[in-house]
Order: C-alpha cells, then structure tokens, then sequence
C-alpha cells in the first residue's frame, strides 16, 4: 500500500513534533530559526560538519537525536545546497523537497515539522519545495503484497511547513500541487501494466476528468472510419483491443478564444507488431503511451488549477500486436488527410496514429498551436539519453518557449533539426511517404513523418521515449515513469497562452 502524505502550514516558530527539519546551505552555519535551534543543542556546529562530512550539499543530511532543549525526538538537518540571495531555481526549492521525502522515507518517519523562515522563502518557492515532497514521495508498488510486519502498522506521514505567511501559502501549494497531482497521475497512467490498462481502460481514466470540468468526447471505430482515419486505424487493426480517440476540452479562457491543442501517442502496448520487437526490455513498451498520459494529466493539472486558457487534449489510444489481421510490411494506407503511407516497419507505428490525430486536431480546432508528445523512437534515446527530450518544431518562438519551459521545470529540451534532405529519405516507391527512413537520423525522419499531417500552424513535437520510462532516479522522482511533459507544459502555458 502506498503510505498516505499528508502536507499542511503553520506559522513560525515550528511546534513539537516527532522530527525537527531545518536547512543549512552549502557552507554555511544554520542561520534564522535554524541558528537559534542549533544554538539550543549546545553543540559546535564546525565540529559536527568536520566529524560527519556534512558540508550542506543539496541532498545531504545530517541525522541527530534531539537534544535536551529540543522538543522532538530527532533533529533532521538538511543540504540546501546553494542559497543565492535571488532565491535561486524553483527547481531547487523542488529538490530540497525531494530530499525531504527521501530522508523522511528512509528513517520511517510518521510526523515532521519543517523550518521555513527567511526572505527567500516565498509562498511560490514553498510550494515548489511542497510539489517536490510530494513527487518523490510518490512510489509504485500498488501490485506489491505488503510484508508481514508492514501490513498492520500505520503508514502515514505528515508533514507540516512552518512559514511566515501561512494562508498565502497555502494557495500556491494548491495551485502546485494540482499541476504535481497531473504529473503523477502521468506516471500512474505509464505504470499500470498493459493487461490492466488497456485502450478503454485508458479512455475511462481519461473520462473521469469530466469531474473537474473537462468535457470530453470519445470516438469508437466507426467513428474513425467515417472521418478517414486510416493511419490510426492500420495500427490498431491487430489488437482485439478497440482504439478509441479520446478529446479532452478544458475552457477555461475567453469564449471566443483559439485552444492551444495538445496530442499524445497512446500505444498502450508495442510489440512492433509483423516486425515484432526482440523480447529483451519488451515489458517497457507498456509505458508506449507516455505522451497520452502526459497529456491526460496536463488536462488534469489545468482543470484542477482552473487555468485561464482554452485547451484541447487528444490521445490516440491503440495496441500495436501481431496478428492475422495486422497490418503488414507493404501495406499502403490512406491517412485522413489523403496522404498514402507505405508501411514498410510495422513497429513504426506511433507516426501512424498521430498522422491522424495531428490532421484531426487542427481540422477540428483550428489551434493557435500544436504541440505533440510521443515516445516515438529509440533513436532519440541514443542521440540524448535520458537527460533532454528532443523537441522538433516549425516556429523558432515556441521552440524557444519550449526551452525555457523545460529549464524552468528541469523537463529540459534540445532542439533537433528538421528539413528537405532528411525529409527525402522517407520518399516511398509506391507511395507518397514510408513509415521509416531507416537507420540513419531515426529520430529525425519520425519528426519529418508527423510535419506532412502539420498545416500553417505553429507546431512542435516532443521525442520523450527516453525521458518518459526508465528514468533516472532524481531528486523529485524515485519512480520508473517521470512522468515528463505536464510540468513543462502547464508552465508554457501559464507563460504563454493564459488570458
Ligand atoms: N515505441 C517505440 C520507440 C521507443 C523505444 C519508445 C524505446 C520507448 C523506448 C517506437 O514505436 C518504435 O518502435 N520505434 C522504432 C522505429 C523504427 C522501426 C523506424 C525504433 O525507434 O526503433
Ligand atoms: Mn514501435
Ligand atoms: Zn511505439
């Protein structure tokens, strides 16, 4: 069972609790309320730091009983790292509330308070440090029978943050936790294993953000079939499993207002199909729908947040399988927009659904912009690994908007290039394009693929397969999805597009 959080304010100075936190930054003696709790211990701070090594670093800690004076029964002193006199990264308020988590995680904690005084330490920089405690501490293990001597003690943990302004406080962290809740709900979506979480499953998860006001329409096969869809439609057709198109409407902005249009690849699973995967690492292609599930919990993040702004999700929810009525090598399919496709790679197939997803958006919504994420190819993996995803787009503005959003939220992007020579190279025989252009430039050709279902409109594609699963552990995610992409986004958003 995942431990419940519990994460409340109340003003300074912090009150007796089980453990005591308090930050020092990197070199620095505790200062504020953090001296004055030290002072009470009646030990030498350059004495402690030299004896345990501890120098403040971001994620370092120092665990002591509490001395006579203190009233709780452990002092947890944390690494801030650097504390520039601007307040430095909201990324690092994030992080010193990562490290919160894991500590309090690792000493089974059930109560802390938390010491956050001094000028730098806004409602907005709190409630990033709040986002990060939450994130970290989300964990996975819900088909994980407990251990017997876990299974019958409490597992809670509260953690309340002493500050200066608590009621404005309070309002930052629910308007952060919103957009943090969107990011687990990612990271649940990209976990749940693909017998569980099947193309109708995924659509039901996405309907019940109906609750937080988000309209939302669903369409079936037949649907599809009327509209033309036969990208989308060639994939699914090995899968016993229905495709479903789900459209999520959040109206937040003015009426008459253009939504900015988002689009996710949802192979909830991929096993390439005819030309099926080797079987080493196959189980990571449940999280093939990485991009619907981080636009299902942006959808989630600005309906709970009620952001001023018009937007539109759509998720292409399909299984990829091999089967006797799968789409074959050789196939030519006609997409929505009356382009022919020749398949030559059948587990290319995430171009193949958002051809039609992309086309259907634009058509249908007329976006101010366009912006999709997939775990499209292995390829950008080895161009990047697992620290940028690669963003592709046809507008130098929101290309740089993109940038600054992921340096802002630590969702980092780096551009990749786009144009006519790498586009020549999924030139087909027999048709007007071919689903891969082979080895060279993987990554590339899949973004030259999606540009012939893109119009004027301003556009831009997110390459997430190797940001969205398999993550490296960082200081706000412990878990294997990172869920990558709603942090990003909703901050684009609030900088961008809001009214
Ligand atoms: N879903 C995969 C890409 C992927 C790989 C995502 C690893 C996450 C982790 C995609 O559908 C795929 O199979 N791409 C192929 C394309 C190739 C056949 C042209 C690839 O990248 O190998
Ligand atoms: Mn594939
Ligand atoms: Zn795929």
């Amino acid at each position: 069972m995942p431990q419940t959080l519990t994460i409340k304010t109340a003003p300074l100075p912090p009150a007796s609790t089980g453990t005591l936190v308090i930050y020092v930054g990197e070199g620095q003696a505790p200062a504020g309320g953090a001296e004055a709790i030290w002072n009470g211990t009646g030990l030498d701070w350059a004495r402690h730091m030299a004896a345990t090594g501890f120098s403040g670093k971001q994620g370092q800690a120092l665990d002591i009983v509490a001395p006579e004076g203190i009233e709780a029964d452990r002092l947890l002193i944390l690494g801030a790292g650097k504390l520039p006199a601007d307040g430095g990264l909201a990324t690092a308020w994030a992080d010193r509330g990562g490290s919160l988590a894991n500590k309090l995680a690792g000493i089974k904690a059930e109560n802390a308070a938390v010491l956050l005084d001094g000028d730098t330490a806004t409602p907005e920089r709190i409630a990033e440090l709040a986002a990060g405690l939450k994130l970290r501490h989300y964990r996975f293990d819900r088909y994980k029978t407990p251990k017997k001597d876990e299974a019958d003690k409490p597992d809670s943990l509260t953690v309340t943050l002493h500050v200066a302004e608590p009621a404005a406080t309070d309002e930052a962290i629910a308007d952060r936790m919103a957009v943090a809740d969107g990011t687990i709900l990612a990271r649940e979506l990209v976990h749940e294993p693909p017998n569980v979480l099947g193309t109708l499953e995924f659509a039901d998860r996405a309907a019940a953000l109906s609750e937080l006001g988000v309209e939302i329409e669903q369409l079936d096969e037949p649907a599809m079939r009327a509209l033309g869809m036969g990208s989308l439609l060639a994939v699914a057709q090995g899968s016993a499993r229905p495709p479903r198109l789900v459209v999520m409407r959040w109206n937040g902005g003015k009426a008459d207002a253009a939504p900015i249009a988002f689009v996710g690849k949802g192979v909830v699973f991929d096993s390439g199909g005819i030309s099926l995967k080797p079987g080493a690492g196959m189980e990571d292609m449940k999280g093939d729908m990485g991009g619907a599930a981080a636009v299902t919990g942006l959808m989630h993040a600005l309906a709970a947040r009620k952001a001023p702004v018009n937007a539109v999700g759509i998720i292409g929810l399909v299984e990829n399988m091999p089967s006797s009525t799968a789409m074959r090598p050789g196939d030519i399919l006609t997409a929505m927009n009356g382009t022919t496709i020749e398949v030559v790679n059948t587990d290319a197939e995430g171009r193949l659904v958002l051809a039609d997803a992309l086309w259907f958006a634009q058509e249908r919504f007329k976006p101010s912009a366009l912006i999709n994420l997939a775990t499209l190819t292995g390829a950008i993996i080895v161009a990047l690994g697992n620290d940028h995803a690669g963003l592709y787009s046809n507008n130098d503005g929101l290309a740089a908007n993109l940038t600054a959003a992921g340096l802002a939220t630590g969702e980092k992007l780096w551009r990749m290039p786009m144009g006519p020579a790498y586009a020549k190279l999924i030139e087909s025989r027999f048709a007007d394009i071919k689903n891969s252009g082979g080895r060279q430039a993987g990554s590339i050709t899949a973004a030259q693929f999606l540009a012939r279902f893109v119009g004027d409109v301003p556009w831009a594609h997110l390459d997430i397969a190797g940001v969205g699963l398999n993550s490296p552990h960082s200081e706000t995610s412990g878990s294997w999805a990172s869920g990558f992409g709603v942090a990003l986004l909703d901050r684009l958003v609030r900088d961008h597009y809001e009214a």
